[in-house]
């Protein structure tokens, strides 16, 4: 068993998938608990210490007791684990250098055990205001960054490591050989012995060993949790509220009502293909028709949190409206069933010591008096897990590898008020990006594509005559499970076909730029 202790992370939860995928068992838990669990539980054999958001020398910053670093068990500080071990230590941390996205590390000691099989030189990915400018006693540097000379230190004596990047998220580099050592040193045998339960699942779209008896306990669970009540089904037409509809409906049949809201900020076609693939399983949507209402409610409403909540309140009035007509028709609906996965929750503070990036409808934008009871049956899975059970269940891969598209839909693409007019032009510039994407044949290898209608303004010239029009961001980005993208390096000529085709065929636009920032920092939607 190895301990990660949670100091508000955004991927505490995923270092727990990570060390899982090397056949190890995880738990996760407080800083306030992890003294205790470590001198009661005989099976701890390492300590993760995560990221978090605090500093360690602000009021109130979480912190552990101490004398953890002292009873011989191996244990990895990432990040905020990494200063705060050096501050209880007797090293410095200051609010250094800030550094979000990638870095180039260069290890200086390659032939210590933590160390092996890496090369001399790999990017990884910091996320961090604060930094290490001096080791404790009996700490050695096996590695720094052009910024953070302290990036990758060990005290081989207490095994104590400590990484100022993140091994965890998918694009650091041999983050998971960093991983696979450490549990090496936790279990006392050479890394290289250390099986990977599942092979190749972060550098590679190879199995991530989503088995079908893990598959059957989701449904298990669902059966039980639902009993025999019925469950509404809020299904967008995307990938994780069909896999979860789907999984429900294998749970309990035709006591699964799904239902899509067409509240006019989908995708063209959207209804069609919601249809079509519920009607692949023997059901059939109720379709409810909310696209007036919808902008109504958005009318003047400019600040982004504002609009998520606004769309998450009204989703759930629809639903318990659609509950109330159920119940008089005598079926005992209780649930209602939401594609909500990991990312969703802990972006909408969904762990103690952490930070809210934004509320996700489906979480955080939600009503506080809710009437209906919530099923989210992936509420612990990442997207790249979520594809995989959908392919497991034999969702064709299209489908399976199709786009997410955000809940709140194209609200949250433009910045400010959700008019009419700027909705429009919006649809119109997605359109063109994917066709343009399309025929260069790249639709299929990107993540994630969409234009942005920004909400600032630029001059441009016109067929001789001055015009002052919306500046369009384009965001393509490359990533697997959210937690963290790359931009897209597109072609030159495919940017400047998708540039042309906007400029010229959506009104009111005047220039068009390419958003080339990382996740972190910048999140992957605009609002
Ligand atoms: P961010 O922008 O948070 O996006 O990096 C991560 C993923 O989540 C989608 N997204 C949402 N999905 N409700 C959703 O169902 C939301 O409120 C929401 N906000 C962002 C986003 O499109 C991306 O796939």
């Amino acid at each position: 068993m190895i301990f990660v202790v949670d100091f508000g992370s955004q991927t505490a939860h995923l270092i727990g998938r990570r060390i899982k995928e090397l056949g190890v068992e995880v738990k996760i838990v407080s800083p306030e608990q992890i003294l205790h669990f470590i001198q009661n539980d005989k099976s701890a054999k390492g300590i993760i210490l995560s990221g978090g958001p605090s500093s360690v020398y602000e009021k109130g910053a979480p912190t552990i007791d101490s004398k953890i670093f002292s009873l011989g068990i191996p244990i990895l500080g990432i990040c905020y684990g990494l200063q705060l071990t050096a501050h209880l230590l007797g090293g410095k941390v200051i609010s250094g250098k800030k550094e979000y996205g990638p870095s180039q590390l260069k290890i200086e000691n390659l032939k210590l055990k933590i160390a092996n099989g890496l090369p001399k030189t790999f990017v990884v990915w910091m996320s961090h205001g604060d930094e290490v400018v001096a080791l404790p006693k009996g700490f050695e540097t096996l590695g720094s960054t052009e910024h953070v000379p302290f990036a990758f230190v060990e005290d081989r004596k207490r095994k104590i490591i400590g990484l100022q990047f993140h091994p965890e998220v998918e694009h650091t580099e041999n983050g998971s050989q960093i991983l696979k050592n450490f549990v090496g040193i936790c279990e006392g045998r050479h890394p290289d012995r250390v099986r990977r339960r599942v092979e190749g699942s972060r550098d590679s779209s190879t199995s991530l060993g989503m088995t079908s008896r893990e598959i059957e306990e989701i449904t298990k669970s669902i059966k039980e949790k639902v009993g025999k009540s019925y469950v509404i089904g809020a299904v967008s037409g995307g990938v994780d509220s069909t896999v979860a509809g789907v999984l429900t409906a294998k749970a309990i049949g035709d006591r699964f009502i799904p239902m899509y809201v067409d509240n006019g900020l989908m995708r063209k076609g959207t209804e069609e293909h919601v249809v079509g693939v519920f009607k692949g399983i023997g059901t059939k949507p109720i379709v409810v028709d909310a696209v007036g209402e919808m902008l109504k409610r958005l009318k003047g409403i400019t600040d982004s949190e504002e609009k998520r909540k606004i769309i998450g309140n009204f989703y759930i009035e629809i639903f318990e409206k659609e509950m109330n007509k159920l119940l008089k028709k005598n079926l005992p609906v209780k649930f209602l069933l939401q594609g909500t996965i990991y990312s969703d929750v802990i972006e909408s503070q969904g762990t103690k010591h952490a930070s809210k990036i934004k509320s996700h409808h489906n979480v955080g934008g939600l009503p506080k008096n809710m009437k209906l009871q919530l099923l989210e049956p992936l509420r612990n899975f990442y997207k790249d897990e979520v594809r995989e059970i959908g392919r497991n269940l034999g969702l064709p891969d299209e489908f399976v590898g199709k786009q997410p598209f955000p809940g709140p839909g194209y609200a949250v693409r433009i910045r400010g008020e959700v008019t009419k007019e700027r909705l429009e032009h919006e649809k119109k510039a997605d359109l063109i990006v994917l066709d343009e994407l399309k025929k260069a044949n790249i639709l299929d290898n990107v993540f994630l594509s969409f234009p942005v209608m920004t909400g600032a303004y630029s001059t441009a010239v016109k067929g001789d005559g001055r015009h002052f029009g919306e500046v369009v961001a384009l965001r393509v980005i490359e990533s697997k499970d959210i937690m963290t993208s790359s931009w897209s390096r597109l072609p030159y000529d495919v940017l400047q076909r998708i540039s042309s085709r906007i400029v010229n065929e959506v009104p009111g636009i005047s220039r068009v730029v390419y958003d080339v920032t990382t996740k972190p920092p910048a999140t992957m939607e605009w609002e």
